[in-house]
C-alpha cells in the first residue's frame, strides 16, 4: 500500500456545493427517482439482466482504518464489461420505442415487442451513432443489435484496436477520425445532422440533451442496485466516483441528492490528471474545455470537456474533485489482482479506488475529506478487462486467470 502515498494527487473542495439546496428547487431536474424505477422495470425484464455483485473490501479497509469499503463490480455488466451497458442501450431502446410507436400508433411496446421481430422492418431503417472511448459505443452497438437498427461508430485514433474489435462484434460500422475524443464527437455529430441517424451521445451539449439524459436515467439503475444490496443501517458515509465527461458522477450525485437530500453521503470525484476536465470546470466554476490529446491510460476517462447536464447536477451536488496519475490505476488493479479475493478491474474502471487509496494513506487529506475508523466508502469498479490484452501486459497474466 505504501507507493499509493507518495504519488501526486490534486484535491479540491467543491466551492459550488449546495447542502441546502432541495433537489426539487433546481431549476431543471434531469434524472429523477421515478425515471430510475421506470428504467430498472425495463431492464429488469431484459432475458440477462442480473444485478451486478457489490464487494466488500475487509482487508483494504483494515489496511487503511476505515470501517467499510464496498466496489460495486461490474465486470460482467450484461457480459459487455462494464456498466456502461445499462447506459447506450437503455437509450437505444428508448428511442425505437418512440420511433415505433409513433409509426404504428401502438402504445406500451416493450423490449419483448421488439425482439419478437414483429417490427424489425421498422427499426431497421433506423441509424443510431455515437462517438465512443469504447464502452459507450458497445453499449449502443449491443442495443442496436438486439433491438433491430443500423449502427454507425465513431472511434478517435487513441482508441486501441482491442476495443474497436469488441464493438465491431455487435454488428457496427465502425468509422475513425483523426484526433481526440471530442473530434470524434464532433463528426459523430456533423455526420447524424447530415444523414438523419439517432445520435445517442452520453455527453450533453446546448440543443442535445435529452437523448444524454435517458442514457444517464440507465446509470441510476445501477445505484438503485447498490442500495438495494446494502444492508440499510450500512449506508455509506463517502462515495467515490470516477468521471470522464462526468455523466457518471452526475446520476450518482444525483440519485443520492434526490434520494438522501442534506443527508447524502460525501460525494469525491475522481479524475486522471491528464484530463481533469471536471476538475478545471469546477475551479473555474464554468465550463471549460481542455487542449490537447488527453492522453491517459484511463482511456475511458479521457475527455478534454464536460458534459453541460452533468454539470448541472455535480455543480451542487458534488463535494470533492481530485485527480490522480495513472500510476494510481494501475497499482489499483495489481492490488485488486491478488490471489487472496481476486477482483479483475480494468483501467477506468478501478479509478473511484485507485482515489481512495491515493488519499486514504494522508492525514491531511483523510482529515479533509473527514475519513475516519467509522467511515463507509462506497466505490465503483465500473468496468473489467474490456480490453484483455492491455490488461494482461498491465497485470502480467490474463485476466481469465484472475
Ligand atoms: C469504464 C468507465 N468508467 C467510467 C466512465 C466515465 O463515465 P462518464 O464519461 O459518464 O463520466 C466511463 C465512460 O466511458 C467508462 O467507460
Amino acid at each position: 500500500m505504501t507507493p499509493f502515498a507518495n504519488l501526486p494527487v490534486a484535491c479540491l473542495r467543491n466551492p459550488q456545493a449546495r447542502r441546502d439546496l432541495a433537489y426539487d428547487d433546481q431549476p431543471q431536474q434531469w434524472l429523477s427517482l421515478s425515471g430510475t424505477a421506470a428504467a430498472w422495470a425495463e431492464l429488469h425484464q431484459w432475458s440477462n439482466y442480473q444485478p451486478t455483485p457489490l464487494r466488500s473490501l475487509p482487508e483494504i479497509a483494515t489496511d487503511l482504518d476505515l470501517d467499510q469499503i464496498w466496489y460495486k463490480d461490474e465486470s460482467d455488466r450484461f457480459g459487455l464489461g462494464s456498466f456502461k451497458a445499462l447506459g447506450g442501450a437503455y437509450a437505444v431502446f428508448r428511442q425505437l420505442v418512440d420511433y415505433v410507436q409513433t409509426a404504428t400508433g401502438q402504445t406500451d411496446l416493450t423490449a419483448a415487442d421488439l425482439l419478437s421481430g414483429r417490427y424489425r422492418e421498422l427499426t431497421q431503417a433506423v441509424t443510431v451513432t455515437t462517438a465512443t472511448d469504447g464502452n459507450h459505443g458497445r453499449s449502443v452497438a449491443w442495443g442496436a443489435q438486439q433491438f433491430g437498427c443500423r449502427c454507425v461508430i465513431y472511434l478517435h485514433a487513441g482508441v486501441s484496436a482491442g476495443r474497436e474489435a469488441a464493438i465491431a462484434a455487435y454488428g457496427a460500422e465502425m468509422v475513425r477520425v483523426a484526433g481526440n475524443y471530442d473530434d470524434s464527437v464532433r463528426q459523430a455529430a456533423e455526420d447524424a445532422q447530415a444523414h438523419g441517424w439517432i445520435l445517442v451521445s452520453d455527453t450533453a451539449h446546448p440543443g442535445n440533451t435529452t437523448i444524454p439524459s435517458v442514457v444517464m436515467q440507465g446509470y441510476t439503475v445501477m445505484v438503485a442496485e447498490v442500495f438495494d444490496q446494502l444492508p440499510p443501517d450500512q449506508l455509506p458515509t463517502h462515495v467515490f466516483v470516477q468521471a470522464g465527461v462526468g455523466g457518471l458522477a452526475a446520476a450518482v450525485c444525483a440519485y443520492l441528492w434526490e434520494r438522501w437530500g442534506r443527508d447524502r453521503p460525501t460525494t469525491i470525484v475522481v479524475e486522471p490528471d491528464r484530463a481533469a476536465c471536471v476538475y478545471a470546470t469546477a475551479q473555474q466554476g464554468k465550463l471549460v474545455t481542455l487542449e490537447g490529446d488527453q492522453d491517459t491510460l484511463m482511456a475511458c476517462l479521457s475527455s478534454g470537456h464536460t458534459s453541460t447536464i452533468a454539470w448541472d447536477i455535480l455543480r451542487h451536488s458534488s463535494d470533492w474533485f481530485i485527480t490522480i496519475p495513472d500510476e494510481a490505476a494501475v497499482l489499483t488493479m495489481q492490488h485488486l489482482a491478488h490471489p487472496r479475493s481476486p477482483i479483475v478491474g480494468g483501467e477506468s474502471g478501478v479509478a473511484s479506488l485507485a482515489g481512495l487509496l491515493t488519499v486514504g494513506q494522508r492525514s491531511d487529506l483523510r482529515q479533509q475529506l473527514g475519513l475516519t475508523t467509522t467511515s463507509r466508502v462506497l466505490t465503483f469498479g465500473t468496468e473489467g478487462a474490456t480490453d484483455p490484452e492491455i490488461y494482461q501486459k498491465l497485470i502480467n497474466r490474463s485476466a481469465l486467470h484472475i
